[in-house]
C-alpha cells in the first residue's frame, strides 16, 4: 500500500554563492573610490544594519513605492496569478524581508520559494522566520550577488519557474545594465516561465526628491552606513561626520541619484590606497532609474519576453508587470 507523506519543513536550505570577503569585492569598492566621480556601488549599501535601514524606509509616508506597489499585487492577485499560473517555483531576486512574496503565497501556491539576497544574514533570519510560518512549502535562500551574473545552484529545482523583482530594484541598473540583467532573468526562467516585476515611473521631480530624502533623515542614515560598510571591508578610515546624504533628480537620465557629499576636504585612506575629496565632492552610491510604460515593455520584449501585462495605480506613479516567455 502507497503511503502518502507530506513533510514538514521547519529549517529552510541556504545555499551561499558569494563571499562577502573576497578580494574581488575590496578591489571592486576601491577602483570605485579611485574613479571620476568616485562611487560605490548600491549593493554595498545592504548589510544587515543596512536592510533594516531599507525596511524603515518603506515605512516612511514620502516612500511611496512599496506602498503603492503592495496595493497593486492585493488588488490584482487574482488576475496575476490566473496569468502566471499556480504551483510554480517563485524565485525571488533581492528577497529582503521575504514579505511581498510571502503576501502572494496564498494565491500564487508556490511550490517551492527561492530567495536570493546579497544581504545573507537579513536573508537567513527573514527566511527561517517565514519557513515557520510555511511549513508546507519548501524554501531555498541563496546567497548571491547577481550584479555580474544570475546564476542560481541546483537547489533551486527544475518545476517551472517564476521570477519576482520587486521594490522598482531594477532602477539600479542602468537602462543597458537592465537589458543585460532582464536577458538572464529571461533565461533562468526557461521555457514556459514568468516574471512579475515592479518599475517605479517618472513623475514630477517634488515628490521623488522627497521620496529618496525624507525629513526624518532615514534615508540619510540609510546611505551613510555606507561608510562603515567602506570601514569594515576596506579598513578604511571615513568618519560619517564628514559626509551628508544628497538626493537629487537628474531629468535628462531619468534618475533619481544618490551621493555621499564631503562637508570639508579630506582624505579617505585604506590599506594599499586613498583618495582626496575637496569640500562639496561627492561619492556616487545609488542610481534609481524611473520608466515611463512603453519604455519599460520596450525593455522586456528587448529582453526575450514575448508577452506582457500590466496594472498601474490611479496615480499613475508605479507600475507591476507580468512579462511570459
Ligand atoms: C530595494 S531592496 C528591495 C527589497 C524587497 N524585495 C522589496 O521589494 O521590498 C533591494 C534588495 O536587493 C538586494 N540586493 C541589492 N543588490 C544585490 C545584488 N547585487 N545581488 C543580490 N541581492 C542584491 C538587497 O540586499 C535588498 O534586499
Amino acid at each position: 500500500m502507497l503511503v502518502a507523506h507530506t513533510r514538514a519543513m521547519t529549517t529552510p536550505r541556504f545555499v551561499q554563492l558569494h563571499r562577502e570577503d573576497s578580494a574581488a569585492l575590496r578591489l571592486e569598492l576601491a577602483q570605485g573610490l579611485l574613479g571620476e566621480p568616485a562611487s560605490v556601488s548600491p549593493k554595498f549599501l545592504y548589510d544587515a544594519l543596512g536592510s533594516r535601514l531599507f525596511d524603515a524606509i518603506t515605512e516612511l509616508p514620502e516612500y511611496y513605492p512599496t506602498r503603492v506597489e503592495r496595493a497593486l499585487f492585493t488588488r490584482h492577485a487574482g488576475t496575476m496569478a490566473a496569468i502566471a499560473g499556480r504551483g510554480r517555483t517563485l524565485i525571488d531576486l533581492g528577497a529582503g524581508n521575504c514579505e511581498k512574496a510571502a503576501r502572494l503565497f496564498d494565491v500564487l501556491a508556490p511550490l517551492r520559494y527561492v530567495a536570493v539576497d546579497i544581504s545573507v544574514d537579513y536573508l537567513r533570519e527573514s527566511l527561517a522566520s517565514l519557513q515557520r510560518q510555511y511549513p508546507g512549502i519548501e524554501m531555498v535562500g541563496v546567497g548571491a550577488d547577481f550584479s555580474a551574473a544570475l546564476t542560481l545552484p541546483p537547489e533551486a529545482g527544475r518545476g517551472e519557474r517564476l521570477l519576482f523583482y520587486p521594490g522598482s530594484s531594477i532602477g539600479n541598473f542602468t537602462p543597458i545594465d537592465a537589458l543585460r540583467f532582464l536577458r538572464q532573468v529571461r533565461a533562468v526562467a526557461g521555457p514556459g516561465g514568468a516574471l512579475l516585476i515592479g518599475v517605479d515611473l517618472v513623475k514630477p521631480k517634488p515628490i521623488l526628491e522627497l521620496a529618496y530624502d525624507d525629513p526624518l533623515k532615514v534615508t540619510a542614515a540609510f546611505n551613510l552606513n555606507l561608510l562603515r560598510r567602506l570601514n569594515a571591508m576596506l579598513g578604511c578610515d571615513a568618519r560619517i561626520e564628514d559626509f551628508e546624504h544628497v538626493a537629487l533628480f537628474n531629468e535628462p537620465e531619468s534618475r533619481i541619484e544618490m551621493h555621499l557629499q564631503a562637508r570639508r576636504a579630506l582624505t579617505l585612506r585604506w590599506v594599499g590606497g586613498e583618495r582626496a575629496l575637496a569640500a562639496g565632492e561627492r561619492i556616487h552610491t545609488e542610481n534609481s532609474y524611473k520608466y515611463t510604460v512603453d519604455g519599460f515593455d520596450r525593455l522586456l520584449r528587448d529582453s526575450g519576453f514575448a508577452r506582457t501585462t500590466h496594472w498601474i495605480d490611479d496615480e499613475q506613479g508605479f507600475a507591476v508587470f507580468l512579462a511570459t516567455a
